[in-house]
């Protein structure tokens, strides 16, 4: 699918590495102005996405940039911290991250618990950075440590576009 110039360089790289399938059940942490959520949204037919932030303004910019997809019944949000995220066992297909620092700037469990146990059985992680003042090879080592703590295939990703890591939950 073509994308605008618009588009962050992270989101892109994001967006390559979720590879969506029309049909899956997507969950979004941290999103921010929503960019990603509408370009998720863009590949989505019958599948869905719940775009979670802790910050009220943040679901705001989200659900302003996204009416005509929540109106739709494709996109739903929610404002709360991962932490007390309470979306059903096994709901979600694939969850994915975009520069939501509490991965790797303290000790992620609790959140990281949430994810396991909203994620299906083989359900794919993507946690995506851009680019910044953070060091990708002093970063890497830390997300790919924790999410192994929990999570198999874990593989860094190195790029122009940013860094990141994927892993999947343990059927
Ligand atoms: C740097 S912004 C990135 C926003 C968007 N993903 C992007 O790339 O443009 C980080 C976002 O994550 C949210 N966030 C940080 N910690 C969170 C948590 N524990 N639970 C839910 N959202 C969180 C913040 O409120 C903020 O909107």
């Amino acid at each position: 699918m073509a994308l605008t110039s618009a588009v962050p360089d992270r989101v892109r790289l994001a967006l390559d590495l979720l590879d969506l399938g029309c049909s899956e059940r997507v969950m979004e942490v941290g999103c921010g102005p929503g960019v990603a959520a509408a370009e998720v949204c863009a590949r989505l037919t019958t599948g869905s996405l719940v775009a979670t932030d802790r910050s009220a303004a943040a679901i705001a910019r989200t659900s302003r940039r996204n009416a005509a997809a929540i109106a739709a019944g494709r996109m739903s949000v929610r404002q709360v911290a991962l932490a007390d995220l309470d979306l059903p066992a096994a709901s979600v297909d694939v969850a994915f991250a975009i520069d939501v620092n509490l991965f790797w700037i303290r000790d992620p469990a609790p959140e990281l618990a949430v994810l396991r146990r909203v994620l299906r059985p083989d359900g794919r992680l993507v946690l995506v950075f851009g680019h910044g003042p953070q060091d990708p090879e002093r970063l890497l080592p830390i997300l790919t440590d924790r999410l192994a703590a929990g999570f198999a295939d874990v593989i860094a990703h190195r790029s122009p576009l940013g860094f990141g890591a994927t892993a999947r939950r343990v059927s």
